[in-house]
């Protein structure tokens, strides 16, 4: 009886799994062959790639607009056409306003950060938080990304021997450090120097998250298009060291700040107006923040940490990866980096030498090399769920609501059809307009894009000028990166080895 159970059911898993394989074909659209165990992420189980890489690993292998796709047993569709991918991000944006990912207001409102949350409370969220990053608001912040790039700067030269003998940095590990202090310092409001006490809490922080292992690449993919997993988890009372750390952090922070009336020009200062206000105020210079009782304020502890943990998270790898390939393209690129040069030892004479927010501003040669950095090196992917049918436009074939998109970003900007020689570095392109402009989308598009665009790009001019500025490089091979199969974002394999002399 027990056998003819156990065949009954592994009869029924078999044919159900069969049957969800056969998903695309019965919709008859185009889709990626799945593997009968891991859907269309075959390289990343095999740990050819990370989640991102595979998807891009998807997207060169087909031509289609669009097609099916299995992440691991889940079908999603993932978008190759530049155009369609612009039409669900701002048109439609009405069928795709969510990332669909996990979250739980109710039970669990660390959760609802502005990257998670959905429909009005997502809407509502991001009106209130937009007047944190204007410009005014950046400028004010500027001195907290001195302060890291100053500490990045002191390690550097304290670890090259005086005289014309440079020494060799892995810049993705110095630029991590780099990204975890100014995120720490400009959005929490901690200071922090993983340069002179590199085991510290936040840094703890940026390992687990890029961790190699196998369990944690699998967890990336499942966090993005698997929500019901992480709900499970909740549900069953799992608790993870991150939140801990970051709930701690916030709380500790904000009751330093209210119990001694300190204002420090940070995003924590505006996250604390925010939740003692309900508002963040329009005028640029008005940082103060009165404290108000408990049941008046419009943002539990919960909500706040969710928010601030989700600010570190979006800000260190990227600060980390865009000051890293920028410069490794700098030094494959003589000839960029001389012209860049020039431009900022024209631009800081006009500024006494002194490196300001104004100056960097107007450095449009090194505004092109962060775009163009930011094409051949983006966050690999975007995702939404379908919220309302959808009728791809030109197309015979309606999205069902509920299904999942992915948009491979990395696909898009390293597609000869779009951006033409996309290998080569070439500033330029953006100048010429000499490429496809619905295919560039770095920071995402339509009303759910990067609300920190500009914060970003800022953290990694700030990290270029200062170096070229202080130091002499040398580049040790001529090379096209290869990028590893573990982290969120694109990970480079064997790290990017730069000489680094004292000028
Ligand atoms: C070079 C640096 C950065 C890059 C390349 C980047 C990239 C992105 C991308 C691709 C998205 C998804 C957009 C979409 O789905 O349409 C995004 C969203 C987001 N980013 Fe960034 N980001 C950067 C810096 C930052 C920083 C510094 C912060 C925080 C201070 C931040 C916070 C966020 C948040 C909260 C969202 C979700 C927005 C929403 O759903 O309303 N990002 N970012």
């Amino acid at each position: 009886m027990f056998y003819l159970l156990l065949i009954g059911i592994i009869t029924l898993v078999l044919f159900l799994w069969r049957r969800n394989f056969k998903y695309w074909e019965k919709e008859g659209i185009h889709f990626d062959k799945p593997h009968m165990l891991f859907g269309s992420l075959t390289s990343l189980m095999q740990r050819k790639h990370n989640f991102g890489t595979a998807i891009y690993d998807i997207y060169t292998k087909h031509k289609e607009p669009f097609l099916g796709i299995y992440i691991l047993f889940r079908p999603a569709i993932l978008v190759r056409d530049a155009a369609i991918c612009k039409d669900m991000l701002t048109t439609s944006f009405a069928s795709f306003h969510d990332r669909g990912v996990y979250v739980d207001l109710k039970n669990d409102p660390f959760s609802a950060n502005l990257f998670s949350s959905k429909g009005q409370y997502w809407r509502s969220l991001r009106t209130k938080l937009t007047p944190s990053f204007t410009s005014g608001r950046l400028k004010a912040m500027f001195p907290t990304l001195i302060e890291s790039v100053n500490n990045l700067v002191d390690h550097i030269s304290e670890n090259i021997p005086d005289g014309d003998k440079g020494t060799v940095f892995e810049v993705k590990d110095l630029m991590s450090r780099y990204g975890i202090d100014l995120t720490a310092s400009s959005i929490l409001g901690v200071e922090n120097n993983s340069f002179k006490n590199p085991f510290n809490d936040f840094r703890m922080v940026g390992l687990f998250f890029n961790s190699k292992s196998l369990l944690r690449t699998v967890q990336i993919a499942a966090g993005f298009l698997y929500p019901d997993i992480e709900k499970v988890m909740r549900f069953f009372g799992f608790r993870d060291k991150v939140r801990e750390f970051m709930r701690k952090i916030v709380k500790e922070t904000v009751e330093f700040r209210e119990k001694n009336n300190f204002m420090r020009k940070d995003l924590m200062q505006m996250l604390i107006q925010l939740r003692n206000t309900g508002t963040i105020n329009p005028d640029e210079n008005h940082w103060k923040v009165q404290t108000v009782a408990e049941d008046l304020k419009s943002m539990s502890m919960e909500e706040l940490s969710g928010e601030g943990f989700i600010f570190f998270v979006a800000s260190f790898e990227n600060a980390a990866n865009t000051s890293t390939y920028c410069l490794h393209e700098l030094l494959q690129n003589p000839d960029i980096l001389e012209a860049l040069l020039e431009e900022i030892n024209e631009v800081l004479k006009k500024y006494d030498s002194e490196m300001c927010y104004d100056a960097v501003k107007e450095m449009k040669l090194l505004d092109r090399c962060i775009m163009e950095t930011n094409r051949k090196y983006p966050f690999t992917i975007l995702n939404r769920i379908c919220t309302e049918n959808y009728k791809i436009p030109g197309h015979d074939y309606t999205i069902k609501k509920g299904t999942p998109i992915v948009m491979s970003l990395m696909g898009l900007h390293r597609d000869e059809e779009y951006f033409p020689n996309p290998l080569k570095f070439d500033p330029e392109r953006f100048l010429n307009n000499n490429y496809n402009s619905a295919a560039y989308m770095p920071f995402g598009e339509g009303p759910r894009h990067c609300i920190a665009y500009r914060l970003g790009q800022m953290n990694a001019k700030v990290a270029i000028v200062k170096l070229l500025t202080t130091f002499k490089f040398e580049c040790l091979e001529k090379r096209e990166i290869e990028f590893d199969n573990y982290g969120a974002t694109l990970m480079p394999k064997g790290g990017v080895n730069i000489k680094i002399f004292k000028k």
